[in-house]
């Protein structure tokens, strides 16, 4: 079967749960990217709401998230007619080929990973099924596109190595199957960790406001959150692993200018820390500016969004179709 159906080039997937709002980890770690990847490769981005409902969400803010996210996707300059931007509930196959692949991965391979032990931390009143079936979904959302490459941020890489196990072993038994994807992590943004605890990740579902910076924050806010964001009782700008504040600050402004930390280091030599903070916050507030602009329009057309989101589901399952049927096929299913 030729795996890249109908297109030459090689096809990429990502997906971004819509669960709270986007954060600069979410546009860095991986958005950026994929607006990058959109001339070269076959693009594929999924607003993953199969995923979210692993913890309890507002069915209202759920909706509006998903238009919120695709709006933002957009102003950011993700290109509705070069990628296929749509919602993972929209497309059956992620669901169907999810079971199939439940039953081609272990338990003890489940029972490794990472996220879902951090989850059950968090969450323990609610350690649903679904949560410790994630990363079987996940796989299914690549796999099913014969996806060649999976930008994402640091913390998938181990949700993508059980991919790329799950598509190996189902090939073994039968045949060339799936493409083995292999994960695409930018080199500078892959971990943008907390402005008020710099040792763990920012996330979308931070419980402290001021930790994370959200690309629809009003800019003094990003102002205020980058002014008080913490670093050390030094004063030096120096790369170093015993400086996590500093460094997260570093790989912001070098994510966003392509900057290297010795030019960096160079640039606010004994200047300070304030200096340095003002200096990051304007980078990133010119960043967004003409984005929230831009999404405050986008975001106004809701029937346009949805089109989108329709033309996109119809995209999507076309292209996921025959690799399904040829998934049942081999499992010995009879042809629908
Ligand atoms: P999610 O929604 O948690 O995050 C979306 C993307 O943002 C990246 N990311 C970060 N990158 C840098 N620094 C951070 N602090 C940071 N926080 C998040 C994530 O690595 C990710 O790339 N399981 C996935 C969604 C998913 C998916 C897929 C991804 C479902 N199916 C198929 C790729 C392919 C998730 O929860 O991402």
């Amino acid at each position: 079967m030729n795996k890249n159906q109908g297109s030459k080039k090689a096809v990429v997937l990502s997906g971004i749960q819509p669960s709270g709002h986007l954060t600069l980890g979410n546009y860095l770690g991986a958005l950026k990217n994929w607006i990058a990847l959109q001339e070269q490769y076959d693009c594929h981005y999924a607003l993953v709401d199969l995923h979210t409902i692993t913890a309890r969400q507002d069915p209202k803010q759920l909706r509006e998230r998903c238009y919120e996210f695709l709006a933002l996707y957009i102003a950011c300059g993700l290109d509705p007619s070069k990628n296929v931007l749509f919602v993972q509930s929209h497309v059956p196959a992620h669901a169907r080929l999810a079971w199939v692949l439940n039953c081609y991965t272990m338990v003890g391979e489940l029972n490794r990973m990472t996220q879902f032990k951090d989850k059950s931390q968090k969450n323990a009143n609610n350690i649903n099924a679904g949560l410790y079936d994630y990363p079987v979904l996940m796989a299914a959302d690549i796999l099913l596109y014969q996806t060649r490459f999976v930008p994402v941020g640091e913390d998938q890489k181990q949700h993508l190595e059980l991919a790329r196990d799950v598509a190996l072993r189902f090939n073994k038994l039968y045949g060339d199957v799936f493409q083995v994807p292999e994960p695409m992590i930018p080199r500078v943004g892959a971990r943008i960790m907390g402005l008020q605890d710099p040792t763990s990740k920012m996330s979308k579902s931070d419980g402290s406001e001021a930790n994370a910076l959200y690309l629809l924050d009003p800019l003094e806010v990003m102002d205020r959150k980058f002014r008080r964001a913490v670093t050390d009782s030094g004063a030096e700008v120096r790369y170093s692993e015993d400086k996590p504040g500093v460094a997260n600050l570093m790989s912001i402004l070098s994510a966003i200018t392509g900057e290297s930390f010795v030019a960096i280091e160079a640039r606010f030599a004994g200047q300070g820390y304030g200096v340095f903070k003002a200096g990051v916050a304007e980078v990133v507030i010119e960043t967004l500016r003409p984005v929230q602009a831009r999404y405050r329009e986008i975001r106004e057309d809701e029937p346009g969004l949805h089109r989108i989101l329709k033309d996109g589901a119809e995209r999507a399952a076309a292209r996921a179709a025959p690799v399904l049927r040829r998934v049942h096929e081999v499992l010995g299913f009879i042809p629908e």
